[in-house]
């Protein structure tokens, strides 16, 4: 499994899942992949994060659980450790990148210029994030990178909603994207399951 062969499996939306307690994780998952979804993110963003990366991987085996918000090589090393099947990161740096040459998952790393793509590939990853998405001209600022950089695939992130995530998806450069619209916060606190299972089944389609 390489980076492009994640985003190409996480479309059309990988969801950006913050789980602050590990009772959340299971429930949250579950909701989604009725809804459709079977690539996660779960962010370094709570204490239990790696716990919860371990739990889902072992109870849902046939799923893809990534490891979001990693922005150092300890946090590479632990969500490896943890099971992850790969990371993503919301920029990059010639640490992480020098470290995913050591850990065996695939190491997604968070773009915002043209030279930041051109250092990833330089490590050899043509699949990357664009973040922050719509901050940084969404589908105007994917055009233009498609010009010099037509082999890389990206999942634009930070700003997609409901509203705008399809024409992000028409993009040939753009293999899925990645939100957290899909599993709100207060949805997660209130145990609102089975909207997330809507929410996720309304962009991918499956009927639940
Ligand atoms: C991320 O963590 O990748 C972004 O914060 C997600 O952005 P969003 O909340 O706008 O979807």
């Amino acid at each position: 499994m390489n980076h492009r062969d994640v985003l190409n499996r996480a479309n059309p939306v990988m969801p950006v899942m913050v789980i602050e307690q590990i009772e959340q994780a299971l429930p949250l998952a579950q909701a989604l992949y009725k809804g459709g979804i079977e690539v996660f993110e779960i962010t370094l963003r709570s204490e239990c994060a790696l716990e919860a990366i371990t739990l889902i991987k072992k109870e849902m085996p046939q799923c893809l659980v990534g490891a979001g918000t990693v922005l150092n090589p300890q946090q590479l090393q632990q969500a490896s450790e943890a099971g992850s099947d790969f990371v993503l990161t919301p920029g990059l740096t010639e640490a992480l990148l020098k470290q995913s040459k050591e850990v065996d998952i695939p190491l997604i790393p968070g773009v915002a210029s043209a030279g930041d793509v051109m250092l990833s590939l330089s490590y050899g990853i043509d699949a990357m994030k664009l973040f922050p998405a719509t901050v940084l001209g969404g589908e105007a600022m994917l055009k233009a990178l498609s010009g010099p950089f037509a082999e890389v695939t990206f999942c634009p992130t930070g700003g997609i909603n409901p509203d705008n995530y399809q024409s992000f998806l028409q993009l040939p450069n753009v293999a899925c994207v990645g939100g957290s619209w899909i599993a709100p916060t207060s949805f997660v606190n209130e145990g609102r399951w089975e909207d997330i299972t809507r929410l996720a089944a309304e962009v991918t389609g499956k009927a639940c």
